[in-house]
C-alpha cells in the first residue's frame, strides 16, 4: 500500500490506540476568539509576559492586575468552545480518549464536555487570597479597582493560574507524567512547544514509544522533533476531518484488514 493519507493513517492509529492523550495549547482556542500567546497577534506581542511573573506580580499587584483583567477576564465570558473542543470531548465519551492535558486556563475543554481533564496551568475559575487563603468564584470579585482584595481580611486576590517562576500544582502534574508513560498516542493541537516544564511531557511521552500526532497550521518545536504525522491546518477543520474519519464504517473494513 502506498502513503496513506494521513488522516487515515492517524485515524487508524487512534482507533488501535489502548490509551490516548490529547496535549493542547492555546492555539486550540484561537478560533473561539481567544488570541494565542505567539506568533501573530499573540498576545505577547503587546503585553510584557513579565506581567505575570510572580515576583512581579507580588510586587505590583495592581499593574499586574490590569493586564491580567485584559487577557484573561475580558475575554473568557464570551469565548465558547469550537469544534476542536467538542470532537476531543466526542472521543472521550466514545472512549478513544482516555485524557486532555491542556496549557490553557480557559475551561473550553469542560465546557465542552471533556471530563478527564488536567489545566497544567491551573484556570481563571477560582482566586485566592494571598493572606488568608479564602477561595473566590470571579463573580464574587468586583474588577472596577485594581487589586481585588478580599472581603474577610483585605488581602490581594490572586488568579489560580500558574505564573511564571510558580510551580505546576501536583494533581495535573502526576496525571501528565503518567499519561506520558501509558500513551500509546499523544495528539498535540495548537501549541509551540516553548514553555517549560509543560513542553517535555510530548518528549517524554515520545521517550516512552508513544506515536506523535500533531494538529498546527505551522510547524511547532516538535514537528521535525518528535512528531509522526503532521496534521497542518487549524483545529476546526482538521478536527472535523479527523472526525469523519474516526467515526466512518469504511475505517472499520481497514482496521479488520480488509484492504
Ligand atoms: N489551530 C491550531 N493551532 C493554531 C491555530 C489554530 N487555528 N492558530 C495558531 N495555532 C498554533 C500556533 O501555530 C502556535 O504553534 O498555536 C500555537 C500557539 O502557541 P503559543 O501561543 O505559544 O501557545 P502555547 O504553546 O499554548 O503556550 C504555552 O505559554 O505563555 C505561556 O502559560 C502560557 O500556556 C501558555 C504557554
Amino acid at each position: 500500500m502506498g502513503m496513506m493519507d494521513p488522516f487515515r493513517e492517524a485515524a487508524l492509529l487512534l482507533k488501535r490506540s489502548r490509551y490516548t492523550t490529547a496535549f493542547t495549547g492555546a492555539g486550540i482556542s484561537v478560533e473561539s476568539g481567544i488570541p494565542p500567546f505567539r506568533g501573530e497577534g499573540g498576545l505577547w506581542s503587546k503585553y510584557d509576559p513579565k506581567t505575570l511573573d510572580l515576583q512581579y506580580f507580588l510586587e505590583d499587584p495592581t499593574g499586574s492586575w490590569r493586564v491580567i483583567k485584559e487577557i484573561f477576564y475580558d475575554f473568557f465570558d464570551t469565548a465558547k468552545p469550537n469544534k476542536a473542543h467538542q470532537v476531543l470531548a466526542r472521543m472521550e465519551q466514545e472512549g478513544m480518549l482516555g485524557c486532555t492535558i491542556t496549557q490553557n486556563i480557559d475551561y473550553l475543554h469542560q465546557e465542552a464536555g471533556s471530563r478527564v481533564v488536567y489545566e497544567f496551568h491551573g484556570n481563571t475559575k477560582s482566586l485566592r487570597c494571598l493572606h488568608c487563603n479564602r477561595a473566590y468564584k470571579p463573580g464574587q470579585m468586583s474588577l472596577d479597582h485594581f487589586p481585588p482584595t478580599c472581603r474577610e481580611c483585605g488581602g490581594v486576590l490572586k488568579p489560580d493560574f500558574v505564573f511564571f517562576g510558580e510551580s505546576i500544582p501536583q494533581i495535573p502534574l502526576g496525571a501528565a507524567y503518567e499519561a506520558a508513560s501509558l500513551s500509546d498516542v499523544f495528539l498535540i493541537i495548537g501549541t509551540t512547544g516553548e514553555v517549560m516544564p509543560a513542553n517535555q511531557i510530548p518528549v517524554m511521552a515520545k521517550q516512552y514509544g508513544a506515536k506523535i500526532i500533531e494538529v498546527n497550521p505551522e510547524p511547532s518545536n516538535y514537528t521535525l522533533h518528535i512528531t509522526d504525522i503532521f496534521l497542518q491546518g487549524k483545529a476546526t477543520e482538521v478536527m472535523e476531518k479527523l472526525e469523519g474519519q474516526l467515526f466512518s464504517a469504511a475505517l472499520d473494513n481497514d482496521e479488520n484488514g480488509v484492504d
